[in-house]
């Protein structure tokens, strides 16, 4: 089965060090430009159809709920196929482990909002829970540690997102070290720092800890903004794809997928527990 997703090129030792330097130390990093047009082009078909699709509205919060499309890989081969794209895969597994795992893969479609309705709420925050808490009593995190990184997103604008009318994802650097929710839903900052766009272009990509405060900026464009991506994880963080127990990935997700494939996929060799 051919693929409209290119295998792509690892970075060498020396970027990819570079690259989990600053995401070590500022939470986030910028690839730059990734994604061939062909790619970009494949993957935001894939979305327009989901959306247009009537079946995937059917089920309340199975398979759209609100900007979230969900399992995008069982819907699309150039979705599954991002998710062992280089240097995607071979970043993820420097970060991860080895025997790191797709967490979930969500693209996000984001309608331009009326500035005053956007205007509800900051939107600011981490994914799903503090993974190191601390009590009032602490500040932050020793700038000393290399805080460990769970989960990693990768996104991938597959529309220009090179102005901050268009929505950008806005990150506080540093903020995984802070070890707890973001201060403030409208104006957070750390450490004296505050938030930072990620300016990008159709096919760049970006990558954070999920542990780092952040959200898209709201959209008041005129055009809908369309975001693909992977969200890995550590092995033992569970995978994510409702309805959980229930899950299971159809056949043909599996088609001609490698072993590597399979691995990110949830194939794992046996391990601790279970
Ligand atoms: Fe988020």
């Amino acid at each position: 089965m051919s693929s409209p997703i290119l295998k792509g090129e690892p970075y060498s030792p020396e970027r990819t060090a570079e690259i989990i330097d600053g995401l070590n130390r500022e939470g986030f990093a910028h690839l730059g430009p990734t994604l061939k047009p062909d790619e970009v082009e494949a993957l935001r078909d894939a979305m327009q159809r989901k959306w247009a699709d009537s079946a995937m509205h059917d089920e309340v919060g199975d398979q759209i709920q609100g900007i979230s499309m969900m399992r995008m890989f069982e819907y699309s081969t150039a979705f599954r196929d991002l998710i062992v794209r280089e240097p995607f895969a071979s970043l993820a597994e420097a970060v991860l482990g080895e025997d790191c795992h797709m967490l979930a893969q969500n693209a996000l479609r984001t309608e331009p909002a009326e500035p005053v309705e956007s205007g509800k709420s900051g939107g600011w925050h981490l994914d799903d829970l503090v993974h190191f808490p601390l009590n009032d009593e602490f500040e932050r995190h020793d700038p000393r540690m290399t805080m460990p990184c769970m989960v990693l997103q990768v996104f991938t604008p597959l529309t220009d997102v090179d102005e901050v009318k268009y929505g950008p994802t806005e990150v506080v650097p540093g903020s995984h070290y802070a070890g707890r929710r973001p201060n403030d839903s409208y104006n957070p900052n750390f450490d004296e720092r505050g938030p930072v766009s990620i300016l990008a272009k159709a096919g760049d990509a970006y990558l954070f800890n999920n542990q780092v405060w952040h959200r898209g900026a709201p959209n008041v464009s005129d055009r809908v903004r369309y975001l693909a991506g992977v969200t890995y994880s550590k092995r033992f963080v569970s995978q994510k794809l409702y309805p959980f127990i229930d899950y299971r990935m159809p056949e043909h997700v599996w088609e001609g997928a490698d072993e590597r494939l399979q691995r990110f996929l949830g194939r794992h060799k046996k391990g601790a527990y279970g």
